[in-house]
């Protein structure tokens, strides 16, 4: 049996990782500034990480959902404390694509109503309901076609309020950043009058900080930087450091039923025990100072070279662009440089999503290596 053939591979095998670097099979380094597509938050086999799912492995590695874990409590606790989050509840699956279907069906439970409204070069997952509202109709399938949903441009609120209006929306998703759209996202105005409106037609506010949430837009979330509080909030990549996981915080508006949501692996302990390692590393190494401070440094520097024309993002989620598409470059960043970037469905932008450990002399490499593919 071979695996089934969708994914496009650069032909790069690596065998260990330690915080920023990425090593191959041949023991050549690799500079991370991808982050396995934005994954890696505390840094490749971070020493606590490491130590606390080692010590849950051997303890208790899994258990379903029918009995008491501990862990799911703690892990709550923690995450509510760090993200100020502390009315919302969690609910824990794994993944971002299953924590964007629980949000949507929570939301649908609530207000009885189907219709979703999503934005233009969204991404919300490859399943069901969230890729129905994902702006890309190649990963659609006709299955995925059957529930209602309306894609509207970023920042025009008249569209969104005359959609609302109409009294059959369910939910409006946005991200809290756009990730593979390109790092567009709605202003601080835009975010306000979309918590206001949703408010006022019984519209369930879901904010995808799977990408854009736990620090690495520079705050615990994306969103707040817009003073807003959405009704849910769904998070997964980061949330773990690569073990799979997902999850979404509910605000106290809705009560919880049982059998209203559910999962087999969802919560387990090992899963649990490392989200609580990343909380932990977050909160001691103060984490989202430095991708503040990181975050500066390479604007600084991306101004200086000028076949640069933008630089867009926040925090570690930034992306430079260019008037060339960018799938060379990236290639010969692999190839020559030893250096993992991301691209974007915006073909001209080159994107960084680093582990939010990266320091200045990660950057300062990551510059020459551009300047020597660029000239
Ligand atoms: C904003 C956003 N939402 C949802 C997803 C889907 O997450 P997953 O691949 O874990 O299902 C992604 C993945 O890239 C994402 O960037």
């Amino acid at each position: 049996m071979n695996p089934f053939n969708v994914y496009p591979l650069y032909n790069v095998t690596p065998t260990q990782a330690k915080d920023c670097i990425v090593t191959d099979e041949k023991g050549i380094e690799y500079l991370d500034l991808y982050g396995g597509h934005g994954v890696i938050s505390i840094g490749h086999g971070h020493p606590h990480y490491v130590k606390k799912l080692k010590a849950q492995l051997d303890a208790i590695g899994f258990y379903s959902n029918a009995v008491q874990n501990p862990l799911q409590i703690e892990l709550s606790e923690k995450l509510g404390k760090l993200s100020g989050c502390t009315d919302y509840s969690l609910f824990l699956c794994n993944s971002g694509a299953e924590a964007n279907e629980n949000a949507l069906k929570l939301a649908s439970f609530y207000n009885q109503k189907k219709r979703v409204v999503a934005f233009d070069n969204s991404f919300h997952g490859r399943t069901s309901v969230a890729v129905s509202v994902t702006d890309n109709p190649k990963i659609n399938a006709p299955i995925n076609s059957t529930n209602p949903k309306t894609f509207l441009p970023l920042n025009q609120i008249d569209l969104v309020a005359k959609e609302l209006d109409k009294g059959d929306v369910c939910a409006v998703i946005i991200e809290g950043i756009q990730g593979v759209g390109g790092l567009d996202e709605g202003t601080t105005a835009f975010f306000q009058d979309l918590e206001q409106l949703c408010n006022k037609y019984n519209v369930v506010l879901i904010v995808d900080e799977i990408q854009s949430g736990y620090g690495r837009s520079g705050k615990f979330f994306a969103y707040q930087y817009h003073n807003i509080k959405p009704d849910i909030i769904s998070v997964a990549k980061g949330m773990a450091n690569g073990f799979p996981i997902g999850g979404i915080l509910i605000s106290p508006k809705f009560k919880a039923s049982y059998g209203m949501l559910g999962t087999t692996f969802g919560g387990n302990h090992l899963a649990c025990a490392a989200g609580i390692a990343v909380l932990e590393t977050l909160e001691k190494e103060h984490l989202i100072h430095n991708v503040n401070e990181i975050s500066d440094y390479f604007i600084r520097e991306a101004k200086k070279i000028p076949q640069i024309k933008k630089i867009k993002g926040r925090g570690l989620m930034l992306g430079v662009e260019f008037d060339f598409e960018i799938a060379e470059i990236r290639k010969k960043l692999i190839y020559d440089k030893h250096i993992f970037t991301g691209g974007a469905m915006h073909k001209k932008l080159l994107r960084i999503l680093p582990p939010l450990t990266v320091k200045k002399e990660h950057i300062d490499a990551f510059f020459k290596g551009l300047k020597e593919v660029l000239n």
